[in-house]
């Protein structure tokens, strides 16, 4: 976790720093810090906080730079505090770091440079490569080959940009599995944890690979493989999507922008999938799965983690009842430490927004190492999910800034329906017919998503009656099950209000203890084969004079007697009720945190990417 940024050319190079690190403070802001090299030393400013508080550091002083680096962190090693900000100094202040990853062998790193007279300031791991890149400094290197040498010595995972004053013109960067985009300009480059703060100066960009350094100066780039020195040719990008999207667009929150925008992503979700029709009937492009290998499938396995995962959940559903393949759903943390049964015959699917979280890339790394064949579901273009895969669905759903996720997950499961009802028509479940039935039943979606929308202050109001309440229980069952555990979530993350979500029939088995008159039950009760369920499980909590809001199918005509509050959803097909009832959870988690004056977009503790497992 944590965004670097980096700028080197003509411009002055603080406020593009600043600028650059406010596009990334989703990736970290319990501190924030920058570096920058100024009449023949390094100047280093950082503070605890948001960048908000760095601002406030940095104006009214005329600093002027042509070369500098910057971090917005998140605390793995060491607490919070100004001295573990970055960048990072060695003992002289001559060498600067900024660090995203985890630097595994900083223990014993840290005790031989002590031993060898190295002063440490901080608690950081990541202090270590400043002081081994000094140590090789001072050994006469120039700066690349000493970034090689330190690299040489670290075990774990980086991206690194690093400025010295003995090498003021040069900039070295690097990367071993956390993302790093260097911004090609005009005898200029910007260096970025992800594309979001180069979109304002450049369109054309390198991703750099793993265990790649490059050497950036005002005439040029020079890549170099981290092992064994050689030179690398990369080709560079050229960068589509809008930056505006990334603005909040008159929003007040990030998140309530890409709540409203969930008719749109979706659209867009479908439209980047190119089914076309094969000699061996439908194919879908740049999938990468043959007709042979979907034929042989024994087994899906679906790792994610947080909201992805409970995408997966309803994928399982949609899997095996369109394509009648059994699907196992993992939580990456988990697959990647236990003995999954893999074969050649299985698919691993990793669900990843951001395409970067550390387990689910662990856990897709594991698959592919024991023979699975691996896809990733993945939002972020060349993200290292996207890289690493054998084939690549995107979700196509833009850019998503708000920590707590919402147009990825109802993307994910757009995504996973039409995979799964690709994998049916393959393997001959899903006649022409049916297949044209499902696919029109998804295109009403948007439209259904805007119905709600549209009755968006409804939810705004029910927020304002409860958002003082202490705890929050959410049911669901089948498909709406994982919806359930979403809802929970969401709350639970934005507003930090206690949120637990179970499937109704579990109730008896323990959850049924704590209804009283204090307890919210949200229950989702669509108008399905398992309606009458629900509703018993919703009579069990008004016996025990918990308060409902239930949520069912526009039409019902029963519930309103029996709750509290009803909110109606427009009918869909069962599978794709969760997409429906996903969305009045996400803003009644909204409204209910922007009552309590909770940090929307940015929620205490959390990150938008999470790298380190
Ligand atoms: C919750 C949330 C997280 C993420 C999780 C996985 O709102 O956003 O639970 O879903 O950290 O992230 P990705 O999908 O980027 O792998």
């Amino acid at each position: 976790m944590c965004g670097i940024v980096g700028y080197i050319g003509d411009r002055n190079a603080i406020p593009i720093l600043l600028e650059g690190l406010k596009r990334l403070e989703y990736r970290g802001y319990d501190s924030a810090g920058i570096a920058f090299y100024e009449n023949g030393g390094i100047v280093v400013k950082k503070t605890v906080g948001k960048l908000s508080n760095l601002e406030s550091k940095i104006n009214g002083h005329e600093y002027r730079s042509t070369i500098g680096i910057g971090h917005t962190r998140w605390a793995t090693h060491g607490r919070p505090t100004e001295t573990n900000a970055h960048p990072h100094c060695d003992c002289s202040g001559r060498v600067v770091v900024v660090h995203n990853g985890i630097i595994e062998n900083h223990a014993l790193l840290r005790d031989a440079l002590t031993s060898e007279g190295h002063v440490f300031s901080s608690q950081t791991d990541t202090e270590v490569v400043s002081h081994l890149i000094e140590k090789y400094l001072v050994e006469g290197k120039d700066l690349r080959d000493a970034v090689l040498r330190a690299l040489g010595e670290i075990k774990g995972t980086f991206a690194l940009a690093v400025i010295s004053n003995l090498s003021p013109d040069r900039m070295v960067v690097a990367r071993r599995s956390s993302p790093l985009v260097i911004g090609c300009g005009r005898g200029e480059y910007f260096v970025a944890s992800d594309v979001t703060p180069l979109l304002r100066y450049t369109r054309d960009v390198i991703f750099l690979d793993d265990n790649e350094v490059a050497v950036l100066d005002k005439k040029g780039l020079e890549v170099f493989d981290v092992e064994s020195g050689c030179r690398k040719q990369k080709s560079t990008y050229h960068v589509t999507w809008d930056a505006d999207l990334a603005e909040k667009n008159g929003y007040p929150h990030f998140m309530l922008k890409e709540i409203h925008e969930q008719p749109q992503a979706i659209r867009n979700t479908w439209s980047g999938i190119t089914l076309v029709n094969g000699k061996d009937g439908l194919e879908w492009r740049d999938l990468n799965l043959s007709r042979d290998e979907i034929l042989n499938l024994s087994r899906i396995y679906l790792v994610a983690c947080g909201t992805s995962w409970h995408a997966s959940l309803i994928g399982k559903f949609m899997i095996e009842s369109l394509a009648r393949i059994p699907v196992e759903v993992d939580l990456a943390s988990e697959f990647r430490y236990r003995s999954p049964l893999i074969d050649k015959r299985t698919l691993t699917i990793g669900i990843t927004q951001s395409g970067e979280t550390a387990d689910t890339l662990g856990a897709m790394r594991k698959a592919k190492a024991e023979g699975s064949k691996v896809l990733t579901i993945c939002n972020v273009v060349e993200s290292s999910a996207t890289r690493e895969a054998d084939g690549v669905i995107y979700t196509h759903a833009g850019p998503e800034i708000g920590v707590a996720s919402t147009k990825a997950f109802t993307s994910q499961l757009v995504a996973l329906y039409m995979f799964a009802l690709f994998l049916g028509r393959v393997r001959g479940l899903v006649s022409d017919i049916l297949f044209c039935k499902f696919i029109s039943e998804l295109k009403s979606i948007p439209e259904s998503i805007e119905r709600v929308i549209e009755r968006e202050s409804e939810i705004e109001n029910l927020a304002n009656l409860y958002w003082e309440r202490k705890n929050f229980l959410f049911l669901g069952r089948g498909v709406t099950y994982p919806v359930a555990l979403e809802g929970a979530l969401k709350l639970k993350e934005i507003s930090y209000i206690h949120a637990e979500g179970y499937a109704g029939g579990e109730m008896k088995h323990g959850p049924i203890a704590l209804i009283d008159e204090d307890m919210v039950v949200v229950a989702l009760v669509p108008r399905n084969s398992i309606y009458e369920k629900m509703l018993g499980n919703v009579e069990e909590v008004k016996a025990r004079e918990g308060t409902v809001i239930a949520l069912t199918t526009l039409g019902d005509r029963y519930l309103r007697s029996k709750v509290d509050h009803v909110f109606y959803v427009p009918k869909s097909n069962d599978l794709l009720t969760p997409i429906l009832y996903a969305v009045p959870l996400q803003l009644l988690a909204y409204y209910i945190a922007r009552n309590r004056g909770c940090d929307i977009d940015q929620p205490r503790n959390l990150a938008k990417s999470v790298t380190v497992e």
